[in-house]
């Protein structure tokens, strides 16, 4: 067997719980029961929608969710996902609701309670990743222009984006002991507070889009799975594809910036200052990274 996978018997049905998936529940109470829950759970969802379960995807990205193909009695081939407890991704349900199939996958079922969702397969659902970046780019760019739309009048569920940065702002400063450049933080720290002040433009974002959740369809070439919405400014959500582009970003930020900034239609200023405060002041595990800090020296304002 393989070791980095567990698998859970219930009721003389065998469930595969991925190893990574396993390790970012292990160490935080909240998601550690929501794991014990989990083969009960999916036993339930199996019976409710009337699926067959094949095993769960276990590649690199998935990490915060078991995902998995799942067959419909009518032959029809989707995917189950129940994602774990996360602040970021609270809404994902949500949010595909008011993206409606355009330009992420169709949400088919959901539960809210369980954070259960019987999601549109995409096939092949190979992703935009393996793709040479500058193709990323385009591809990328076109469905963020598409994503960002007003957020419906209020009340609505989504969350301000400023709400997950004041998150991050808490998080960071609890790891003050592992900063390597406080001067840098402290910088990060007080631009994250002065970008999600001075917004003017509030459309949902996806905020976690980039290559490794943009997959080949059938419907349209490339569908969106995995969003975490809030409202607040575009110029934050060129961040996470940019961010994915290390090596590139690494070597000329300048340019690659700019190059994406364009194909948004939009000033690069304020995406390079979204860039500089994540790379000088998103809470990380590994502070020693010198990598985002060299990035952050080399775009500071
Ligand atoms: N609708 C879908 N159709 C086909 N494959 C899918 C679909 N949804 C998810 N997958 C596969 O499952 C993987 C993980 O899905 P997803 O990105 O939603 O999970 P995650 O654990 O939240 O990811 P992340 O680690 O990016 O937060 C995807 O990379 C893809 O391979
Ligand atoms: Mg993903």
């Amino acid at each position: 067997m393989d070791p980095s996978r567990l698998t859970s018997q219930n009721r003389g049905v065998t469930f595969t719980i991925p190893g990574r998936l396993a390790a970012a529940c292990r160490n935080v109470p909240e998601r550690a029961r929501w794991l014990a829950r989990l083969p009960d759970t999916l036993r339930e969802l199996q019976q409710r929608w009337s699926l067959r379960l094949a095993v769960p995807f276990d590649r690199d990205e998935a990490s915060c969710a078991w995902v998995g193909p799942v067959t419909l009695t009518t032959g029809q081939a989707a995917v189950l996902k129940l994602a774990m407890p996360d602040m970021e991704g609270e809404q994902e349900i949500e949010g595909l609701r008011f993206w409606n199939g355009d330009p992420t996958v169709w949400l088919l079922e959901a539960d809210d309670d369980l954070g259960a969702m019987l999601l549109e397969r995409c096939e092949p659902g190979t992703a935009l990743r393996t793709l040479p970046e500058l193709e990323q780019d385009v591809v990328v760019a076109r469905l963020l222009r598409r994503l960002w739309r007003r957020p419906p009048a209020a009340p609505h569920p989504f969350r301000p984006l400023s709400s997950m940065i004041a998150y991050w702002i808490e998080e960071t400063k609890t790891q003050v002991e592992n900063w390597r450049d406080e001067g840098l933080v402290r910088e990060g720290l007080r631009l994250f507070e002065e970008l999600s002040r001075s917004t003017t433009e509030h459309v949902l974002l996806a905020t976690d889009l980039h290559a490794g959740n943009v997959l080949r369809a059938r419907r349209e070439p490339w569908l969106v799975i995995d969003p975490k919405p809030f409202v607040g400014d575009p110029a934050y959500d060129a961040t996470q594809h940019l961010r994915n582009c290390d090596g590139r970003l690494c070597s000329d930020p300048d340019r690659t910036i700019r190059h994406f900034a364009d194909l948004l239609d939009m000033d690069g200023d304020r995406i390079r200052l979204w860039m500089f405060a994540r790379a000088a002041a998103e809470p990380r595990d590994n502070w020693n990274d010198d990598a985002l800090m060299t990035l952050a020296r080399a775009i500071a304002p």
